[in-house]
């Protein structure tokens, strides 16, 4: 490494150290951050003169390094820049200690073999991921950007890391592509297209519209032409709120030519909800209405992350506007390109055993060709579950989700199934449950209960079973609220990853994601069994295919 110009100044000696000071002139893009799993956190700041070019709390390896996060120091290569260290315990370094390189720091060898590495199901590479953010479709490609802390596998230094992929299937990682700066860490948003060159950033720019979560919270915007490489946009396109403001989903109004961002916020003293600005230009908002959800302490009605979007009836000529928020509620109603007037409200995207949200942070592609509405969300796996420490990344999505408005005997629902994208996976042809072998599995299943029926799956060990006096499915005996289709019949269409399954009702009304329940390693078989009646089950349909994994 050369080094040509440092200095090195710790305050204290090296066990009680509080700060500490390198200054080092990079010798590549990226420098390395060791990190150790649940070490004690260290502020590194780096300074370029007088500016901050960067910030992150990092758990900078002591012992043993789990894994390498790098950080980005695009365009300050050659620049003699002062490696700020703050904190408790900060570790004795010296310029040596500081490693550089032009690409990023690879990950540890066999790092999508890990037992809690979900197979198809996108995990981040390294690192933590919450709220999948700036869901787009341009040029080809589909765009998944994520809130990522780069080094550490628990939440905290929001990035927006950047995934992309041809085929919504198998994601290809970019790295980081906005990271936290004076106004704050980059808190979720949305992404959008802009065809007509609105914003003047350029005819098709890739527009990023996010949070930066300082105090109080700004909505700005960034922007790319190449689809890799995204500049911030200096002011601030929505000036500062209360703290609560955070998580602009911009859409194109077309009958009124102008852009609406739904903002999660407070939108009267004491109550949560969402605000509606418009504009015409991505850079100058007006606020056009707002969405009450619930009080603060009351309910989850509207809190977090709201998404945004028109939908055709299907089979009907009108169409409605849909909003939802982080939890799992939506909203129903009609649209003007100023005031969302809600028909229908706290509907619920999925019903999921023991009241937890398994899931978070739903969020649809915007642009997607052929009026397409594909939504993913935050995926709650648990790498670290039973204490484990030696992670190299923590959460992920679900799999993607085509969306659809149907008209139910109950009125307008959502219907959901998985994107059709996902059967390139299938490794040959379906089997009966018996003839199944392997890991990774894709699962269909239908028949008709009669009378006190209860049909248990077993996939892997994992044990699903619907109760027709009760009309509840369980996992592993906990149990949800589950509907029999307008014809009687229990669809089941589950997906069994090396961690977590999603099961799907093949009529699209149902949604359960599993991303806590973990199929036994060492069970590779499928079958299932009816009790009850003498008959408990006509018409019985079952299916299954091996999957391949989308990540090796
Ligand atoms: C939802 C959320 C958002 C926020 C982000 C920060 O999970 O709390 O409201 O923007 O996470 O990571």
């Amino acid at each position: 490494m050369q080094t040509s110009r440092f200095a090195i100044a710790f305050s204290l000696v090296a066990a009680a150290a509080t700060a500490g000071t390198v200054t080092v002139k990079p010798t590549g893009r990226y420098m390395a951050v060791p990190v150790e799993n649940g070490a004690p956190k260290v502020r590194l700041e780096v300074f370029d003169g007088a500016t901050r070019v960067a910030y992150d709390d990092v758990e900078w390896a002591r012992g043993m390094t789990n894994w390498t996060g790098s950080l980005d120091l695009r365009g300050l290569a050659g620049r003699a820049l002062e490696f700020r260290f703050s904190g408790n315990d900060v570790p004795e370094l010296t310029a040596a200690d500081l490693k550089f390189a032009e690409a990023p720091f690879p990950a540890p060898k066999g790092q999508y073999d890990e037992p809690w590495r979900p197979q198809f199901h996108f995990t981040p590479p390294l690192g933590w991921n919450n709220d999948p953010n700036g869901l787009s479709y341009r040029d080809g490609e589909w765009h998944m950007f994520y809130q990522h802390n780069p080094f550490g596998v628990r939440w905290g230094n929001m990035h927006w890391g950047h995934a992309v992929s041809k085929d919504l299937v198998h994601w290809n990682d970019f790295g980081d592509v906005i990271a936290p700066d004076d106004h704050g860490p980059m808190f979720s948003g949305s992404a959008v297209v802009d065809h007509g060159n609105t914003s003047g950033f350029g005819k098709g720019a890739h527009v990023l519209i996010y949070t930066a979560a300082g105090r109080p919270h700004t909505q700005r915007v960034a922007w790319s032409l190449d689809g890799r490489n995204y500049a911030k946009w200096p002011k601030a396109a929505v000036e500062g709120r209360p703290d609560a403001n955070r998580d602009p989903k911009v859409v194109w109004y077309a009958p009124g030519r102008h852009w609406v961002m739904a903002v999660y916020g407070e939108v009267e003293k004491g109550r949560h909800g969402v605000s509606l600005f418009a504009s015409k230009n991505l850079k100058d908002w007006t606020l056009a209405s707002n969405v009450p959800g619930d009080l603060f302490d009351e309910g989850k009605f509207l809190y977090e992350c709201p998404d945004f979007f028109e939908l055709p009836i299907k089979g009907e000529t009108g169409t409605r506007w849909v909003l939802t928020a982080a939890n799992r509620q939506y909203a129903i109603g009609t649209f003007d390109g100023r005031t969302f007037v809600p028909e229908t409200t706290r509907l619920e995207q999925t019903r999921p055993v023991g009241g937890l949200n398994p899931v978070y942070a739903w969020q649809s592609f915007s642009d997607a060709p052929g009026g397409r509405r594909i939504q993913i969300a935050w995926s709650h796996f648990d790498s670290l579950a039973g204490g484990r420490t030696d992670a190299t990344s923590n959460q992920g999505m679900t799999l993607p989700m085509e969306l659809s408005l149907v008209r139910t005997a109950d009125g307008l629902r959502l219907a959901r199934f998985p994107v059709k994208e996902l059967e390139s996976l299938r490794a040959g042809e379906a089997t009966a449950f018996k003839a199944f072998e392997g890991e990774l599995a894709e699962v269909e299943f239908a028949c008709t209960p009669v009378a006190d029926a209860v049909v248990t799956l077993d996939l892997r060990g994992v044990k699903i079973e619907y109760d027709a006096v009760k009309k509840t499915l369980s996992v592993n005996g906990r149990a949800t609220a589950w509907d029999l289709d307008a014809a009687g019949r229990l669809g089941l269409h589950v997906f069994v990853d090396r961690v977590g399954l999603e099961i799907f009702s093949l009529d699209g009304f149902q949604y359960l994601p599993l991303p806590e329940i973990v199929p036994d390693p060492a069970n590779r078989k499928l079958s299932w069994r009816a009790a009850g009646a003498k008959k408990p089950v006509r018409d019985v349909a079952e299916r299954a295919w091996r999957l391949k994994s989308a990540v090796r």
